[in-house]
This record gives C-alpha cells, structure tokens and sequence, in this order.
C-alpha cells in the first residue's frame, strides 16, 4: 500500500510567520500545504486570497492545494490559477459553472478536484468524474480547523472509491483527520490526508507527520 500524502492546512499555522511555517510545513516532511481559502459566504470564516497564494508561491518547496470554499469561484478561477496554485478543489453548489471551472483548471495543467460537504452526496461526483483527478471529502463543515471528524463520513471514503473504480482519480479528505482515524481511512482508500490541527497544533509537528504516515 503507497504511503498517504499529508496536507497541513495553514488554518493551524501560525499567521504573523506564514513563510516560515510554509518552511516548517516542508521541514517537518509533509507532501503539500492546504490553502484553505473561505469568502465568509460559503462558509462562517474569511481567510486569505490570491495575494496569499501567490507570496506562498515564491517560497514553498511543496505543492500548493488550494480548497475554495467561497460563491461562484468561476469569478477567480483564473486569477487562483495564475497565483500559482498546484491543485484546485472547489464546491461545485457554489458554482454556477462547475464545468467550465474544471475546464479551466484542467486547461493550464494543474489537478482540479470538486469538495463534498459532509451534508453532500458522493454521487454528486458522479457527474464530473471524467473531469476531475481527485475528489475532497469534507469530515467536517467548512470554516474552522480543529473541529470533530463527523463519523458517517467514514462511509463516503468507501463510497468515492467505488465511484472511482479503476479511474486515476485520488481521495482526499480535510477535517478532523487524527492518528486515530487515519488507520481506517487509509484501509477505505485514502490517498491524501488534510491535517491542520492534527500536525501544526501537535507538540512535535514532525513527529506528528511521520505518526500519521506510519498508521
Ligand atoms: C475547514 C477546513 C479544515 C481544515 C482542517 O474549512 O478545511 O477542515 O483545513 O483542519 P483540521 O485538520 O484541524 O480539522
Ligand atoms: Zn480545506
């Protein structure tokens, strides 16, 4: 079984040194940084945009995986493009246009990936399967990081796969990833673990990674 790829999400990061904790992030032996990017619509937080992205750009080692939890995201596709991101997921309810979103995402090369609300059906995904390289469970709801894992969601890893069959499409899943649960998501196919609190509020951040990968 490969080993699952670690996500740290700069939710948990330490704002006043966002490069530096890019750096950590890196240091610490993660495989990408999760750019949460909330609009205070979507979901009951504001974070950061484009400008963010782009200063990240010029100093991250790793991948950028940018989750876009705000309205009509076919507005800054583009520009999140530009920026310099790696990897895009969006909510496609939120979208009055997901498949030109994808499109557009696919169109400069990067990975496009649609986000599935707890609340929201796999299924869903079923309509841009031949459009997507991976596919962002949410176990929790959007806004915050720290939260609980909301258990049914367990379900949803299964079900993705399923969906997936034997397409080159991977499971990501971001929200209450913990060294406890991350043993049984893997077993249901997990490919990559978004993990904010989990690693950038642990006492040992690198430790924290490698307890993850090894579960
Ligand atoms: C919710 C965020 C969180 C976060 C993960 O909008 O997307 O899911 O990145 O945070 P933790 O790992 O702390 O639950
Ligand atoms: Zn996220």
């Amino acid at each position: 079984m490969t080993e699952i790829k670690i996500s740290p999400s700069l939710l948990s990061a330490d704002w006043l040194k966002i490069g530096l904790e890019a750096d950590k992030i890196y240091d610490i032996g993660a495989d990408m940084i999760h750019c949460d990017v909330i609009d205070g619509i979507f979901a009951p937080n504001i974070t950061f945009g484009m400008p963010m992205i782009s200063a990240l750009k010029r100093c991250s080692k790793l991948p950028l995986d940018v989750h876009l939890m705000i309205v009509e995201p076919e507005r800054y596709i583009d520009k999140f493009i530009a920026a310099g991101s790696d990897t895009i997921a969006f909510h496609p309810e939120a979208s009055k246009d997901p498949h030109g979103v994808l499109a557009s995402i696919r169109a400069a090369g990067i990975k496009a990936g649609i986000a599935i609300n707890p609340n929201v059906a796999v299924e869903i995904a079923r309509e841009f399967i031949d459009e997507i390289d991976y596919i962002l469970l949410m176990g929790v709801f959007p806004g915050f990081g720290g939260q609980k894992f909301i258990p049914y969601v367990m379900d949803k890893i299964s079900l993705a796969k399923e969906l997936i069959g034997d397409k080159s499409i991977y499971i990501e899943l971001d929200g209450g990833v913990t060294v406890d649960n991350i043993t049984r998501m893997k077993e249901l196919g997990l490919d990559v673990a978004v993990a904010g609190n989990a690693v950038l509020a642990a006492d040992n951040p690198k430790e924290a990674v490698k307890l993850l990968k090894k579960q």
